[in-house]
């Protein structure tokens, strides 16, 4: 049996019609009922005229019904909107049955004359009536279909979005959990009641969670500061508890709030910073209209780049990417999410020079953000031919044509390894910044050059957060290179909305860097997603120190100092001090350096390197002895 109507409550139980006939039987009998409460003392009580007048009054709420599409909803879904439908439509209904009564049959002995009390009485009861007749059938649906809920857990926020949750998790018949109360900070909301559940404070929810094993957290606020979030999670994390959230209204999936969506807390929400003022105006002068070129678009930080300009009123995004199933997967991404803007996708390698320019040539782009590079530490250590070729061949290529093609802007993606580099992958960044930066200096000409310098991305490709997911899924060990190691993070929205800002500040020529926050011990990190994984450390997984790689630094710079940089109207983007070079020697050199890829080893290649940028030091790498052998010529 009960099969069966779970069955029929998949779909429709009720057509829309039968709900409406439903509702006019009510209209009907709620009439009878009002003569037979309040009868009528002006007439009789004659069956054959009540039912005359029962007709009547049924046509007026049939045409307040049909206006209102008050009978449409699904009844088990009824909520606030579809009662207020309700009272709103019977509103409707007794209004015109009021006024045809009052203008048109005031004659008291006329058949279809109704007393105003009855009138009154009758519209009152209709709409108690109609609206018991839904929340029965909300009530009896939940009923039938809810499951016995098996975690106990505590909603953390008594506000809007606490409730939302609170509702979601009743509307679920397939609910996992039973909430026991609402945490909250404020001390006003403290010992009232929501939903019939107790509002208590942390200090109070941790005894109540001692009594009644209470492990589990959902965290509802809709604007919590990241501090708070992080203070939260962990006091769950080290009592052994979950931390789950409900996502903001702006994430819910199709715009609907249900139990499925509320989550696991991930890592990127602990680290994560507070949001991102963007200077949303100035970005919009600057895309609206505008044909936009983004290299590496298939990549980590390309890719958000795309999906951020897309949310701009730009007139086409061009993204290029050599990878093939990469920009495949995002073009599929942008067609399933509907993005209406146009886009065109090219598959193409930045290094060759002739499809370069038949791309400008064919699109004509305004703006350029160039995020194509190999960016892996270690393998670039392994073939510096490659970092040469394609990040500052690259580079130079499209930062050639776009000065060709009379660009306006050119954006280059570079990163916090480019300071002080001690491996081939930041300084073949240092040489892109230090070529464009050259570039900029010819002041005639067109495109303004702006240089983006930041530290690593949350969950970027092949980054540290998957790897330990990875790791974490396979049960382990978790490997760190160095139990002191420290890396500053950024989200990748977080990064690429300050590459678009940035791109629109300045007059080009600078390298702007951004404001990465605390460094974090990535041994912490470790533990703290072994945690998250609901896991304990040295129990379940292990943590293993696997030594530095080559040329990977323990400390990265930091990179906006006072002593370093300048400030900028963005409290997050500085102005870097760096010396400026001169473009026609720079130029030479690179030249050179592009060259000698035909015919020179990569010892050879890397010297270069070193002699283009004084700066580099390799560390725990082959090519420390070249340092070592320039400190030796310099005594000769
Ligand atoms: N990921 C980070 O943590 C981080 C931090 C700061 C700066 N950056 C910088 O941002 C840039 C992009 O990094 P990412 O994390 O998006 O890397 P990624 O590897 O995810 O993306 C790079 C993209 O460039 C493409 N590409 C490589 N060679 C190409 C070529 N010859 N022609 C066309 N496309 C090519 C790749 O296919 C890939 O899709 C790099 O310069 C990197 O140094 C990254």
């Amino acid at each position: 049996m009960k099969f069966l109507l779970l069955k029929s409550f998949k779909s429709r139980l009720l057509s829309p019609w039968w709900i409406l006939v439903i509702d006019l039987a009510i209209v009907g009998n709620t009439f009878i009922l009002a003569y037979l409460t309040l009868p009528d003392t002006s007439f009789s009580l004659e069956i054959k005229g009540i039912l005359t007048k029962s007709i009547w009054v049924i046509l007026f709420y049939l045409i307040a019904y049909l206006i209102s599409n008050s009978y449409k909803g699904i009844i088990r879904h009824s909520g606030y909107y579809e009662f207020r439908k309700i009272f709103e439509s019977c509103f409707g209904g007794v209004l015109m049955l009021f006024a045809v009564n009052e203008l048109f049959f005031q004659n008291e002995l006329s058949s279809f004359r109704i007393s105003r009390h009855i009138i009154i009485l009758h519209f009152l009861l209709t709409v108690i009536f109609t609206l018991t007749f839904r929340i029965l059938v909300k009530e009896i649906f939940s009923l039938i279909t809810k499951k016995h809920a098996t975690v106990d857990a505590f909603i953390y926020g008594a506000g809007e979005m606490g409730q939302i949750s609170m509702e979601a998790i009743n509307n679920d018949k397939e609910t996992r959990y039973n909430v026991v109360g609402f945490i909250d900070d404020d001390p006003g909301k403290w010992n009232i009641r929501l939903q019939n559940r107790p509002v208590m404070s942390w200090k109070k929810a941790l005894s109540v969670a001692e009594k009644k094993d209470v492990k589990v957290i959902i965290l509802a606020i809709n604007d919590i500061s990241v501090k708070r979030k992080q203070e939260i999670s962990t006091s769950c994390l080290n009592r052994g508890w979950k931390l789950k959230v409900m996502p903001t209204v702006r994430n819910w999936i199709d715009g609907l709030s249900n139990q499925n969506q509320i989550r696991d807390i991930k890592i990127e929400d602990i680290l994560g910073r507070e949001e991102i003022k963007l200077n949303q105006q100035r970005i919009m002068e600057g895309l609206e209209g505008k044909v936009i070129l983004v290299t590496g678009a298939a990549g980590s930080i390309g890719s958000e780049i795309v999906r951020q300009l897309l949310r701009f009123p730009v007139k086409k995004v061009i993204m290029l990417d050599i990878a093939e199933s990469s920009i495949y997967d995002l073009q599929q991404e942008l067609i399933l999410n509907h993005v209406d803007k146009p886009f065109e996708v090219i598959l193409a390698d930045v290094t060759n020079f002739h499809r370069m320019k038949e791309v400008f040539d064919s699109f004509r782009p305004q703006i350029i953000f160039n995020a194509a590079a190999y960016k892996h530490v270690p393998l670039m250590e392994a073939f510096p031919y490659e970092a040469i070729r394609v990040n500052i061949g690259g580079t130079k290529i499209l930062a050639d044509l776009a000065i060709q093609f009379e660009v306006e802007k050119f954006v280059m993606v570079s990163t916090d390894k480019a300071v002080n580099p001690t491996n081939v992958m930041g300084t073949s960044k240092r040489i892109c910044e230090i070529y464009i930066q050259a570039l900029s200096q010819l002041k005639s000409l067109k495109p303004a050059f702006i240089t983006t310098r930041f530290g690593n991305v949350l969950g970027s490709n092949g980054s540290v957060v998957p790897l330990f997911k990875k790791q974490i899924i396979k049960g382990g060990p978790l490997t760190v290179t160095h139990k002191d190691i420290t890396r500053f993070f950024m989200t990748i929205p977080e990064a690429c909305q300050l590459v678009l800002e940035a791109g629109f500040m300045g007059k080009g020529g600078e390298i702007l860097v951004f404001d990465m926050g605390e460094p974090v011990k990535i041994y912490d990190l470790a533990k703290a997603m072994i945690r998250l994984s609901g896991l304990k450390i040295d129990e379940d997984i292990k943590i293993i120190f696997t030594g530095l790689r080559p040329g990977e630094k323990l400390y990265e710079e930091l990179l906006a100092c006072r002593e370093n940089t300048l400030p900028t109207h963005h409290e997050k983007i500085m102005i870097g001090k760096v010396i400026r070079y001169e473009y026609d020697s720079v130029n030479q050199k690179v030249e050179e350096m592009l060259k000698a890829l035909k015919n020179e080893n990569d010892k050879l290649l890397v010297a270069r390197m070193k002699e283009l940028v004084p700066e580099y030091k390799s560390e725990n790498s082959l090519y420390c002895e070249l340092d070592r052998e320039l400190v030796e010529t310099n005594f000769e």
